[in-house]
């Protein structure tokens, strides 16, 4: 629109201008605004459809409908849209790739803000070269001043090779401000392609990782250099997939069957944490009664002590509405971990689980535990520990792989948590394990046991094949079954009950089952404002 018509009163263009000639120039585009929208459109499209067009034949979203997947509608507020890389080498001069192959910017999810960054794999492979780096770390930055999560979704070749150590130094960056980052906001990795070389460890400096059956790969060195280094065959699924993580490594803490499954499971995941480590997790509305009965744990009192059972059972009676959100499902199963509601508040559940390796300790479900007890603490959700571990798992095998220094690591994040923590002895608790299971001594708030729980050294067989081997040796062989049984069950009605414990004082109260859900929630309410959020000083979460 010239200049001088915009300038004219109304009055004065009616006098120069016909009605047509008017409405023609107010339709007219300014130059510059026409250029605006073209630099735009252009740079929304990304590589193009044929790209595009790849990209789905993989299976694959775009960047962009990844994030609408993950953000409320007409949420996203895109930076660096035109960012562009400055590197002329090896034809980078004449790709002019606007955006530099990640998309930037803030949203909401469920009316909360988040920073979010999305690797797309159509410009350049995703790979990160220091522009694409220089754009997620300044969203990095915006994200802890503003104290919101940051959500990064990976789709990406890795380091830019065309860029040479600029690449490199620009993982270093993001690598620095995820550790900055750690205990102070949540950070969410997303892999959804490949994700190889260093770059998997800006995820694993996160405090969750999801990742997509059948499209999302993470490992330090391909197939290729492993088959070249150490002779072993193997394909990119078996090496680095999805199962591969969640199961063996422990690297993935979710998977999920698509991308739009995986992006409703990160939604979940973010209605049990708190925006970052000063505020507390929101409260959900809840209809499901505080003094609900559980006559499966009255069930459980009846159940022998070496029979094993899923302990998700007992976690779905407990939690508001019988939802549970676990966490590292596939992951050391002999212990679980997870959020649930109670009464509307989040909790962090430990428990043991019988159903594998009968719920005993191992390096696995210690590692798993602490590093999960800590992200816990730093972001102010209480803690409950289920209880029903017959020790630690024996063996030369983890003996040499270190049990001692990992299994201190559980020992450690209990002393170390300061928020709420309730425990539960469902069953048994024996030895060094039960200790380990946020006992009073380590500083469990409340512990409750249920009228059936064993809590002693060690289970009645091996307790007596060491006070009574003496005996056993001169008995005849006929008769030592039968002196077996009868010692057993001599150390089992002073043991093997939780009323010893309760006399000294290191389990709180013995509890009637059907009211264990109302007792807990009565328990967390008590403790709500044990622990004023932001005051925890103890630094960011280390991945154990
Ligand atoms: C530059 C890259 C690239 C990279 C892919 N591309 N990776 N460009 N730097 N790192 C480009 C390809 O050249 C190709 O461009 C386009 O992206 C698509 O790649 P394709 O190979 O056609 O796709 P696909 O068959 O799906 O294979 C994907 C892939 C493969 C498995 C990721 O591209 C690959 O192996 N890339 C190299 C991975 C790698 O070794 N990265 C470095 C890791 S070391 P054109 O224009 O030809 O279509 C690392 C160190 C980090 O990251 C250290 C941090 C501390």
């Amino acid at each position: 629109m010239p200049e001088d018509f915009i300038r004219q009163s109304p009055e004065t263009a009616k006098k120069n201008l016909s009605k047509a000639e008017r409405r023609k120039k107010l339709r007219e585009v300014p130059a510059s605004l026409k250029r605006f929208r073209e630099i735009k459109e252009q740079a929304l499209l990304g590589a193009g459809p044929k790209r595009i067009e790849a990209q789905k034949a993989k299976g694959k979203l775009t960047a962009r409908e990844r994030l609408s997947y993950l953000l409320d509608e007409g949420s996203f507020q895109e930076i660096g849209l035109l960012v562009e890389t400055r590197s002329t080498d090896f034809g980078l001069k004449d790709k002019g790739i606007k955006g530099d192959g990640v998309v930037t910017g803030f949203g909401k999810i469920d009316g909360r803000k988040v920073a979010v960054f999305s690797q797309d794999f159509t410009q350049l492979g995703g790979s990160l070269g220091l522009a694409h780096a220089r754009k997620i770390t300044t969203m990095m930055d915006l994200a802890l001043e503003a104290k919101i999560p940051v959500i990064g979704i990976l789709d990406s070749g890795g380091a830019r090779i065309q860029e040479g150590v600029d690449s490199l130094d620009g993982y270093g960056e993001i690598f620095y401000r995820n550790t900055k980052s750690s205990g102070k906001i949540p950070q969410i990795s997303i892999i959804v392609g490949p994700c190889a070389g260093g770059a998997v460890y800006s995820p694993a400096l996160t405090d969750f990782v999801f990742m997509v059956e059948g499209i999302s790969n993470m490992f330090v060195t391909g197939p290729e250099v492993v088959k070249a280094a150490t002779g072993e065959d193997v394909d990119f699924e078996t090496l680095g997939g999805s199962m591969t993580h969640a199961s063996k490594s422990g690297v993935c803490h979710f998977v999920a069957k698509s991308e739009p499954d995986c992006y409703r499971q990160v939604k979940e995941l973010l209605t049990f944490l708190p925006q970052n480590n000063e505020e507390r997790p929101p409260i959900a509305e809840t209809k499901d009664p505080i003094d609900r009965k559980l006559p499966l744990l009255e069930k459980l009192c009846g159940v022998d002590p070496r029979k094993p059972y899923r302990v998700h059972h007992i976690i779905w009676w407990l939690s508001d509405d019988h939802k549970f959100l676990e966490v590292h499902h596939h992951f050391a199963k002999n212990i679980v971990t997870g959020f649930m509601k109670l009464g509307g508040m989040t909790v962090g559940v430990i428990a043991n689980n019988p159903s594998h390796m009968a719920g005993a300790l191992d390096i696995n479900a210690s590692d798993k535990a602490a590093r999960f007890i800590r992200f816990l603490n730093k972001f102010n959700i209480p803690i409950l520990t289920l209880v029903d571990v017959p020790g630690y798992w024996p063996g030369v095998k983890q003996e040499h792989a270190g049990i001692i220094r990992h299994g201190a690591k559980l020992l450690y994040a209990y002393s170390e948590a300061t928020v709420p923590k309730v425990t539960l002895v469902l069953r048994k608790a024996y030895g060094g394990a039960y200790i380990a299971m946020s006992s009073k001594y380590l500083r469990g708030d409340i512990n409750f046991a249920l009228p059936n729980a064993e809590i002693a050294v060690m289970g009645p067989r091996g307790a007596i094949e060491i006070l009574y081997s003496k005996e056993l040796k001169k008995s005849k062989p006929e008769d030592i079954d039968e002196l077996k049984l009868k010692l057993s069950q001599e150390y089992a009605d002073k043991f093997a009950s939780p009323y010893q414990t309760a006399s000294r004082g290191s389990i709180d109260e013995v509890i009637e089952p059907l009211n264990a859900r109302s007792r807990l929630i009565n328990a967390f309410e008590l403790l709500a404002d044990k622990k004023k959020p932001g005051t925890d000083v103890t630094g960011g979460n280390i991945p154990l």
